[in-house]
């Protein structure tokens, strides 16, 4: 399957890109292609338009390439933090530029917190949020608290226990991925 991870933090010394390199590693190990959309990376500009909006060929240069990542994807996972309860802003800032790129594909929520709650409150926004945008999530959510300490640099676990959980929860996507991928090949509605 090819599988986008869209990650959401700009800051200088963000922690939660170590929760998507542990995401990516373990996807890439079961044989899929996955792409990182990092928002700090990508510098997308404050939404104006959205992809859709831009006459062909006209969108930034940045853009067009999350767009073409978007595009092919089979699914998303979505790896946020938890800022005040809610979606860091470049997080939601990303997703917001795009749209029919989504449609009738599955997503998973990873949420992740320094503190031991694990980014739940976030999760419950993200559900409402991915299911607008036309990519609901699937069932289980994978929190992960205290992130600066469960993954090295290189999104290996410190923490062993997520090596273990994280199976079900990829499993689970991939019975997602694979249905919504095989009724899309029957046609959508739009
Ligand atoms: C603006 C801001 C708001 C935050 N709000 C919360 C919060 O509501 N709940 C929480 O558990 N942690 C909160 N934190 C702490 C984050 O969980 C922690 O800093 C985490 O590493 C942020 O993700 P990042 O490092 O990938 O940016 C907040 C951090 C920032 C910068």
């Amino acid at each position: 399957m090819n599988i986008a991870v869209i990650y959401g933090s700009n800051r200088a010394d963000r922690q939660g890109i170590k929760a998507a390199r542990f995401i990516i590693n373990k996807l890439s190990e079961r044989g899929h292609n996955v792409k990182l959309i990092d928002t700090k990376e990508y510098k997308l500009p404050f939404l104006d338009k959205m992809y859709k909006e831009y006459e062909a060929g006209k969108a930034p240069e940045m853009m067009g390439k999350v767009h073409e990542i978007l595009k092919k994807a089979d699914g998303f996972v979505i790896v946020s933090g938890e800022y005040n309860h809610s979606i860091p802003a470049a997080l939601k800032n990303t997703l917001d530029h795009f749209q029919s790129e989504y449609y009738f594909k599955p997503s998973a929520i990873l949420s992740y917190s320094a503190g031991p709650f694990g980014g739940l409150r976030v999760a419950v926004h993200l559900r409402a949020v991915l299911s607008e945008l036309g990519m609901p999530s699937i069932p289980t959510i994978f929190p992960v608290s205290a992130v600066q300490d469960a993954f090295d640099d290189e999104g290996i676990a410190v923490d062993k226990n997520y090596d273990s959980r994280i199976v079900r929860y990829i499993e689970e996507f991939e019975w997602y991925l694979t249905a919504f991928k095989n009724q899309r090949k029957e046609g959508t509605p739009y």
